[in-house]
């Protein structure tokens, strides 16, 4: 079976092609490299010793998708390719607009062309905007507040009319929590080429020095210790999820949404002190104000992919803290000379 995975270079969809090879599938990637480097593709073969195809373009050039689906006999998509950073699409919202939903429809049109209806789609747990009740389930309202969340919901929206035009379609929504974490080998990783927005690629940055100290924004809020709680989970834990998504997909027909998460929820604090502690290294802080738009507190209940796609993250908060410090470490001292 082969998978076209878009945006396969990037954090999670590179962890995601090393699980997808390592059950036995082929894959293709196509990603034009807007946040992710070239070197991961050998990176994902040096892991898995296992062949990859690379194709370095846009998915919304609609000519490389035809040029891509006419060389291969793709049987499913995973559609990671995306901008992702929420301050940004505030910013430039019709960037984000043109290239998260652009892309999908450019991606759904050619895959229809070629008949290929099965897809698994990159959601997030931002789609739920501000719980009123935790842990979240699927079947919470919707909203979003932001232009990323939005292209999230309408993604979401774009796919689940798809397939009620069209039975044929077989759809996944992940619906992602907090993914941290690296692959154990410290080859592939998360490593932000900017200053970082998310919490465990801040601590990163801090605790190999490259930044001075962590802001904590607030400790107020209604928690354990009054900093903000979240669901993270292990970029592996994660990317396994998907190749249970594709079987599902490949399988069934229908359209479903799933929270990928732990269903534990820990602080800034808890994380910032477990970190040091596994990885014996200091990350000073200071408490600072609240970042707009934070919420208290976030977590899932997984219960549902734990029913239907007999998935549930295995990797805990030290192994998260461990992993991710070991691939900077390891990334840095390839890239000092
Ligand atoms: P990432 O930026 O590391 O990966 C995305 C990849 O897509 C990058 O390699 C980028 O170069 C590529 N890309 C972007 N636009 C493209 C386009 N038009 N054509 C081809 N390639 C393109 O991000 P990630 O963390 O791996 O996230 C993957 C997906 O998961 C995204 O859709 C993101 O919104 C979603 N998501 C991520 C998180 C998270 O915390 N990382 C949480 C929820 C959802
Ligand atoms: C953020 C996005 C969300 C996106 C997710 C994954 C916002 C408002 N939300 O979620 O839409 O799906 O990333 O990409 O940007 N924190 C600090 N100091 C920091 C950074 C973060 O204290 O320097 C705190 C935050 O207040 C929060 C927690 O750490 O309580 C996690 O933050 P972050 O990693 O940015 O993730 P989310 O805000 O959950």
């Amino acid at each position: 079976m082969k998978i076209l995975v878009t945006g396969g270079t990037g954090y999670i969809g590179s962890h995601t092609c090393v699980e997808l090879l390592e059950s036995g599938y082929e894959v293709v990637i196509v990603d034009n490299l807007c946040n992710s480097k070239r070197e991961v593709v050998d990176f994902i073969k040096e892991i898995t010793h296992k062949e990859v195809i690379f194709y370095e373009g846009d998915v919304c050039d609609k000519e490389l998708m035809r040029k891509i689906f006419k060389e291969h006999k793709i049987d499913a998509v995973i559609h990671f390719a995306g901008l992702k950073a929420v301050g940004e699409s505030v910013k430039v919202p019709l960037n984000y607009y043109r290239n998260n939903i652009g892309s999908t429809i450019t991606l759904c049109e050619v895959m229809n062309e070629f008949n290929c209806k099965k897809i698994v789609f990159s959601s997030s747990a931002t789609v739920y905007g501000s719980p009123k009740e935790l842990p979240i389930k699927e079947g919470f309202p919707l909203s979003a507040t932001n232009p990323y969340g939005r292209t999230k919901l309408y993604n979401e929206g774009i796919l689940t009319d798809l397939y009620v035009s069209d039975n044929n379609w077989s759809v996944a929504l992940l619906r992602y929590f907090n993914p941290i974490g690296a692959h154990p080998s410290g080859l592939i990783g998360e490593n932000p080429n900017d200053i970082p927005n998310n919490l465990m690629p801040y601590i990163v940055k801090v605790a190999t020095k490259e930044l001075k100290i962590l802001s904590i924004f607030g400790n107020d809020y209604q928690t354990k210790d009054g900093t903000g709680v979240r669901d993270y989970i292990h970029v592996v834990d994660l990317a396994k999820a998907h190749v249970k998504a594709i079987e599902e997909v490949l399988n069934n027909t229908g359209v479903d949404a799933y929270n990928l998460g732990t269903g534990q929820g820990y602080s800034v604090l808890e994380l910032v002190e477990t970190f040091q502690k596994v990885n014996k290294v200091e990350v000073p802080y200071q408490i600072v104000e609240r970042r707009p738009g934070d919420i208290d507190a976030c977590y899932a209940d997984p219960t549902y992919a734990k029913e239907k796609l007999n998935w549930e993250a295995t990797k805990g908060i030290e192994e998260m803290c461990r992993d991710s410090y070991n691939f900077a470490i390891n990334y840095n001292s390839k890239h000092q000379n």
